[in-house]
């Protein structure tokens, strides 16, 4: 693998596609344990996690369920702040096994805000599984339940993580190069 470019950026090797195929492939397997006879509805976030979910989801061996959702932010009126609200979110999840599937997960700080409003239409349970998780970024502590990789605070791109809409399509994850 070598160096590429997007946009003005370049980015270093970092996770092969196959040190991927072989994590997604633990994760599924953990999770079709986990969830065998519970008939799980996965939410994959929107965009990132497209290609993840597509993998992990091919990967179980169990009947289950995917929705993709997006979670889009906008500033409240008042003094409320920033309200993170799902677009997509057809599914019932009332009493469901419900598990979230992100790329990346970095403060934390939008899952700290979606989960309480999941949490509202009481799920029968709710874990978290995600790729990447930046750990020393974390500001709103989240639980992973299921995770890839610990992978310090750089920017990535590739396997559906995007540096301002490119490189998604990229195989494997590539790491921005130092200054
Ligand atoms: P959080 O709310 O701070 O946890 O941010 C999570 C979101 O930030 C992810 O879903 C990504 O969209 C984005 N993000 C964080 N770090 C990276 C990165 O290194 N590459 C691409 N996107 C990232
Ligand atoms: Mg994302």
């Amino acid at each position: 693998m070598d160096t590429i470019q997007v946009h003005d950026k370049k980015f270093k090797p970092y996770i092969t596609a196959e040190q991927i195929t072989a994590e997604v492939r633990k994760l599924a397997d953990e999770l079709s344990k986990d969830y065998a006879g519970r008939k799980p509805l996965f939410l994959a976030i929107l965009n990132g996690s497209f290609i993840f979910a597509a993998d992990i989801f091919r990967a179980l061996s169990i009947p289950a369920e995917i929705c993709f959702i997006k979670l889009v932010s906008y500033k409240g009126t008042k003094s409320t702040g920033e309200v993170i609200t799902s677009i997509g979110l057809d599914a019932e999840v009332y009493d469901r096994d419900v598990v979230i599937i992100e790329d990346i997960i970095d403060t934390g700080r939008t899952l700290s805000q979606f989960l309480p409003q999941l949490e509202h239409q009481q799920p029968r349970s709710l874990k978290i599984c995600a790729l990447l998780h930046k750990k020393e970024c974390t500001v709103y502590p989240i639980p992973i339940d299921y995770l890839g990789f610990t992978i310090p605070d750089r920017f990535v791109v590739g396997y559906g993580l995007d540096y301002d809409g490119y490189g998604r399509n990229i195989n494997g994850i590539y790491q921005l190069e130092a200054d």
